[in-house]
């Protein structure tokens, strides 16, 4: 991935972070501490050096002051950062959830994080549900494209309120958002030398929008025929992945599909408490964040799992360049999943703090 050229004389990287509503607050400061454990186990000219930014975007601020997205900040985190840390963000005080879509959705589309990217790995053989499966089975990569389809917000209410209301929403699909989306996905598996690309989508029943997604499909997939490509509807696919993940390299699919197979695919992998995302544009600035939401049903006991924000910072450092120490993060949450070092989620009695600091004890001794 492409990399912004480091600032002379300033910090190699900004960082803006978001940590947001409930259990963000206390995943993110976890994955601070572990990042500057990595960047301090680093000595003369090898030093990283590394700036955080703290931005109080979030429920709080929208009950306090009306605001979601200051103004101008795009731009700011555009031009001045290299990279976005994100919590979570959902409060049952906001129960329209105005403020995440405006500023979670508003960050991936103003942006252009056109990659959301979800790993799914399987760390430890007792993680997932699924009988006799092993770290050998689990390992694949799910694209969702994320500045389109379902989401982008078109639609409206006729005669809202009656018996004869008609609600719509619009799913939005470009030929140059599917092919980039699609592109990408491709150009992941040659680079990382997986053999195997899955498009998914319902053209069987969606048959003008992913009727686009299977033409693009069959187009760019030429370009790369060392790669077996195949095709499966997303209800086969949920399926397949639960029957038989092995067959999974890499997976590519629309907005919302890829928003739930995410999650289907967190849980086959040790569940939301451990599963990690990047929304990406290459070369720009993007953002960071754990797939999972703001857990208000445990949020302010300490008992979060911080492994899935851990880990999602782990993209970032590699997303910055800095691949040994997004390496030295990932060995270090192996080895507390070795051990049981974990939060309740995971059958263990430790806390999030506790665990944070586990992790930057082990990546600070490398
Ligand atoms: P959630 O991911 O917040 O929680 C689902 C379940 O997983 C809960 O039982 C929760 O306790 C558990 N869980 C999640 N993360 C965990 C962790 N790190 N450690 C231990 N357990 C964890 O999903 P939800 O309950 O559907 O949504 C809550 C709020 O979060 C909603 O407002 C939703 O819109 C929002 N949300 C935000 C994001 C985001 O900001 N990226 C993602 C998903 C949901
Ligand atoms: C996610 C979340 C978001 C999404 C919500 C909070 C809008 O579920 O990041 O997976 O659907 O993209
Ligand atoms: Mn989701």
């Amino acid at each position: 991935m492409a990399v912004k050229p480091l600032r002379e004389g300033g910090p190699a990287a900004r960082i803006a972070v978001i940590a947001g509503d409930g259990i963000g607050q206390e995943v993110t400061p976890e994955s601070i501490k572990v990042i500057h454990a990595a960047m301090d186990s680093h000595s003369g000219s090898a030093r990283r050096q590394i700036e955080f930014v703290e931005l109080d975007w979030g429920a709080d601020k929208f009950l306090r002051e009306g605001i979601t997205l200051p103004a101008g900040a795009v731009e700011m985190l555009a031009n001045e950062f290299d990279a976005i840390l994100f919590g979570a963000l959902g409060d049952p005080r906001v129960p329209s959830n105005q403020h995440a879509a405006e500023i979670l959705l508003g960050l991936r589309f103003k942006l252009d994080l056109f990659v959301n990217a979800r790993p799914v790995e399987l760390f430890h053989d007792r993680l997932t549900p699924l009988r006799d499966r092993t770290t050998n089975d689990i390992r694949f990569m799910v694209f969702r494209e994320n500045t389109e389809g379902l989401y982008v917000g078109v639609g409206g209410f006729f005669k809202k309120d009656t018996p004869d209301e008609i609600a719509v929403q619009e799913d939005v699909n470009s030929r140059k958002g599917v092919e980039r989306i699609i592109r990408h996905a491709f150009e992941y598996a040659r680079q990382n030398k997986l053999k195997r690309v899955c498009m998914s989508d319902k053209s069987n029943a969606m048959t003008f929008a992913h009727d686009l997604w299977q033409r693009v499909f069959k187009q760019v997939r030429q370009e790369y025929p060392e790669i077996e490509s195949r095709h499966l509807y997303i209800d086969t696919l949920a399926m397949e992945v639960v029957r038989d993940p092995r067959q999974f390299d890499v997976i590519v699919t629309c907005n919302l599909f890829g928003d739930i197979i995410s999650d289907l695919g967190a849980q086959l992998a040790g569940g939301l408490g451990l599963a990690p995302s990047g929304n990406i544009h290459p070369g720009r600035t993007s953002l960071f964040e754990p797939v999972h939401g703001s857990a208000p049903n445990i949020a302010g006991k300490g008992i979060a799992n911080p492994l899935g924000s851990i880990l999602t910072s782990a993209m970032m450092l590699d997303f910055l360049g800095w691949t040994a120490e997004g390496n030295a993060l990932r060995t270090a949450v192996r080895a507390a999943l070795q051990e049981n070092f974990v939060t309740p989620d995971l059958g263990g009695e430790k806390k999030t703090v506790e665990v944070g600091d586990w992790i930057a004890k082990r990546v600070g001794s490398r």
